[in-house]
């Protein structure tokens, strides 16, 4: 983004807006290797001003992805479904799905600091310090989850587009015929700024395209693609659902 941007943006906001929207700007404008952008994110959660910064009244992503993936399952499922929260943070979309009857989540993320911060929360069994999408696979059993939801973690730098193959092997696969889910597994849910399907360089007419080519491989089927007006910064966001098939 332009210098020139960023300055009318400033003119237009109150000082606590500015410097959270700058706190944002920093992790996502580019030049940062992923290790960076851990560290980064570390600092951010310790001072405490990550809540803060991206509170729900300028962010809305955990709260819109939770709602999302709660309704592909009913009461009694939440209960027993294994959730992971991939590029957890600081744990408010698992939060969100506690708050919705979810009750066996487990967070990974490769920022220790913001991890620190999800575990003061009490509402996650496992915690998963990795980065997924990169060499190594995550530690993590193949078929091991029931659903899995990203509020995000597909920004510049962060969740690589490939990250879908390891998403899709950690996840156990649903059933589905053509109007519904027969049972509930298999679903993965990814909320994000509905732009950086335009210009952040590894997901520009690769991130859906990739998509679609799972889908015609029979990897997995779309749910939904929904748009949410007020996602973050004012900006609209982009909820993707699929069930793995
Ligand atoms: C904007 S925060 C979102 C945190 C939380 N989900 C929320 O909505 O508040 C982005 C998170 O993505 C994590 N992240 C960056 N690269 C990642 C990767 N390759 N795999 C998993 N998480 C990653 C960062 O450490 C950071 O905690």
């Amino acid at each position: 983004m332009a210098l020139e941007s960023l300055k009318k943006i400033e003119e237009a906001l109150d000082h606590d807006e500015v410097s959270a929207y700058k706190a944002n700007f920093e992790v996502f404008k580019g030049g940062l290797s992923r290790h960076d952008i851990a560290k980064y994110y570390d600092k951010w959660a310790e001072t405490g001003e990550y809540d803060m910064h991206l509170n729900p009244n300028r962010y809305t992503g955990p709260e819109s992805a939770a709602r999302a993936l709660a309704k592909q399952f009913s009461a009694e499922e939440r209960s027993t479904a294994r959730i992971l929260d991939v590029a957890a943070g600081t744990g408010r979309l698992g939060a969100e799905l506690y708050n919705l009857g979810f009750r066996h989540l487990d967070a990974l993320d490769p920022s220790e600091g913001m991890l620190n911060k999800a575990r003061e929360r009490h509402i996650y069994t496992n915690f998963i310090n990795d980065f997924i999408g990169l060499d190594n696979p995550v530690p993590v059993e193949d078929d091991t989850y029931d659903g899995l939801a990203v509020s995000g973690g597909f920004r510049e730098g962060h969740i690589p587009a490939t990250a879908l193959h390891e998403m899709i092997r950690v996840v156990r696969p649903g059933m589905f015929d053509s109007y519904c889910i027969t049972n509930t597994s298999g679903v993965i849910c990814i909320a994000m700024r509905e732009e950086y399907l335009d210009y952040v360089s590894e997901y520009k007419g690769t991130l859906e395209p990739f998509m679609h080519n799972l889908k015609r491989n029979g990897k997995l089927k779309f749910l939904s693609k929904d748009t949410i007006t007020d996602y973050a910064f004012g900006k609209s966001g982009v909820i993707f659902q699929f069930v793995i098939s």
